[in-house]
């Protein structure tokens, strides 16, 4: 596909002395109001050079370029050359690579050949997978998916809290009120109602919490039983946050979570001391960083057990020596802030020169309008029953709205989870926001099944003319593009232009709602489109034409939808 922006360019520079083509690439701007032209050159600066007020300038660049095949009007206002494409060059361009891409189009392979680690959703087990855990998880899916597409290769890494000093209380707690098929059978809840009462009873009956430490110790120095219930405990709940990945359709390359560097904390202890980074305070090891204005890093108790700090810089280490990668990238919530940055530092501070690789993406609270959670309390909004949620609801609307879906039941999970993932992508991430269930599930407002219904609804104008989109570049071929240079069909063929530019921007920014936000704008312009132009036209050459555009719309929405982990059902 033509980058228009850099053809412009080279164009601007062979008339501009003293500026390269890259320069004058960043100068472009896209006006605000398509009236002005779809590219604008400001000439502010040449005035020095060429001793000319800016407007004269500008003028004459105008008239220069007037008359070439690339633009169908160029003129001056003001300071400014306003240039306006060639409609039909620019929809040929588009068109076709769309058609020969398919599924692959927005892609671009500017991430080949660098490593890229995406760490996300990480819960920790024997506690509840709730909603506060959707955000790391459907943001790092989306993360993923975009650096996957632009040709990174990639590796997702499920780093679970399965490892701390909880676990003695947890198996304290099981042998004490525990029962085994409770367990089995509702595994989170059963655990965690232990671990409640363990707190519990630890108030009148302090010396649980030193059994509780011993045990932990036990569980360190590698005791078969205490090993034995940790291991069954950290498999009941990865089969219970894997039921919850299955419905949201995500998978991880990795599940080495805190336990898998337990035995990686030595080495990792010993390049410290090597550094002399490490400070003796009452007993315990720390790091002192007072002088970055951070409190300091606690890398191991005086009992000589070590903590989730330690265990992060242990991870990042491994994960170098392992991977080697280009970016290795965390996506947890801001609350972690401080402890992200005194690691990072801890990493600078060792001489690695790679700490800046390692990129923390925070994001910010999830609420919800019955008001906030707590797990000391019980008060819990589990991940899976939002879920199971979204989907019956969708299921009632779609029973109402009397749609003749096929497989109600499929219909019914794509649409109602992919609600929900729409909106967690719809907010910039840093925002807090409130989760709400009359937003989501709007069939009308800028969420996800009005955009999966406008991608239902191209889907069917492709299928009612007979259309085989598995050989959708036939379709690109002999094409009259000036039956599209309608104001609706440019719009949408503008926008289907710049996905790729978006997705490499939201890969970059780490913000998927920049795609979200794309995807809703081609939806509407093709709801605009399908509602000023008769597309199933009786003239062949202009059906033909109407359809093409109709077809890259489709992928495009569709190809945008996969990213945020979305289904884009063909019938809805
Ligand atoms: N398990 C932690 C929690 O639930 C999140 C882990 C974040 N990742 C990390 N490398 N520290 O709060």
């Amino acid at each position: 596909m033509t980058d228009f922006k850099m053809e412009i360019a080279l164009i601007l520079a062979r008339h501009i002395e003293g500026l390269t083509a890259e320069e004058i690439e960043s100068m472009i701007e896209i006006p605000a109001d398509s009236k002005m032209g779809d590219y604008a050159f400001p000439c502010f600066r040449l005035a020095k050079a060429l001793k000319k007020a800016p407007p004269i300038i500008a003028q004459e660049l105008a008239e220069q370029l007037a008359g070439m095949e690339i633009f169908s009007q160029v003129g001056s206002v003001n300071a400014y050359v306003n240039m306006f494409l060639n409609k039909e060059v620019l929809s040929k361009s588009v068109l076709t690579t769309a058609a020969e891409m398919k599924e692959r189009y927005g892609s671009t392979n500017v991430g080949l050949n660098r490593k890229v680690i995406v760490e996300f959703s990480s819960p920790n087990i024997a506690k509840p997978f709730h909603i506060g855990h959707i955000r790391s998880t459907v943001i790092g899916n989306a993360i993923y998916k975009l650096y996957h597409f632009l040709g990174y290769d990639t590796v997702r890494i499920n780093h679970l809290g399965d490892y701390g000093t909880q676990f003695g209380k947890m198996i304290v707690a099981y042998r004490k009120w525990g029962n085994k098929e409770d367990v089995e059978k509702e595994p989170i809840k059963s655990l965690l109602s232990y671990y409640v009462k363990f707190h519990e009873e630890s108030e009148a009956h302090p010396e649980l919490e030193d059994e509780a430490r011993a045990v932990f110790t036990l569980l360190e120095n590698g005791s078969q039983e205490e090993y034995a219930l940790w291991k069954w405990f950290r498999e009941v709940s990865l089969m219970e946050f894997k039921r919850v990945y299955d419905m949201l359709g995500i998978d991880f390359d990795s599940y080495a979570g805190e336990s898998f560097y337990s035995d990686k904390m030595g080495k990792v202890i010993d390049i410290l001391k090597e550094k002399n980074l490490l400070v003796s305070s009452e007993g315990a090891q720390i790091i002192d960083l007072d002088a970055y204005n951070m409190p300091p890093a606690l890398i191991m108790k005086q009992d000589g057990s070590t903590l989730y700090i330690t265990r992060d810089i242990a991870a990042a280490v491994y994960r170098k020596e392992t991977y080697d990668f280009y970016k290795n990238i965390y996506v947890v919530a801001s609350q972690q802030n401080l402890h992200f940055q005194q690691w990072i530092k801890v990493i600078e501070l060792m001489g690695y020169d790679w700490s800046k690789q390692c990129i923390h993406i925070p994001f910010g609270l999830v609420s919800l309008e019955e008001g906030t959670m707590s797990t000391r309390k019980g008060r819990v909004v589990y991940l899976e029953e939002v879920l199971r949620r979204a989907v019956d609801q969708t299921r009632d609307i779609i029973i109402e709205k009397n749609v003749n879906a096929e497989d109600i039941d499929l219909i019914s999970r794509q649409v109602g989870i992919g609600a929900v993932i729409f909106q967690e992508l719809s907010n910039g991430r840093i925002k807090d926001y409130t989760f709400s269930w009359d937003k989501i599930l709007n069939f009308e407002g800028e969420t996800g099944p009005y955009v999966q219904y406008t991608h239902a609804r191209a889907s069917s104008v492709l299928r009612n003319a007979s259309l085989d989109t598995e050989k959708a570049e036939l379709m690109a071929q002999d094409v009259d593009y000036s039956f599209i240079t309608g104001e609706s069909a440019f719009a949408l063929t503008k926008l289907i232009y710049r996905l790729p530019e978006v997705i490499i921007e939201a890969a970059e920014r780490y913000e998927p709602s920049i795609l979200t936000r794309h995807i809703v704008d081609i939806a509407q312009a093709f709801n605009r489109f399908y509602h000023d132009e008769h597309i199933l036209v009786s003239d062949p050459k202009e059906k033909k034409a109407k359809l093409l555009l109709v077809y890259a719309a489709k992928q495009s929405i569709k190809n945008g939808l996969s990213l945020l982990g979305m289904q884009a059902p063909e019938k809805m």
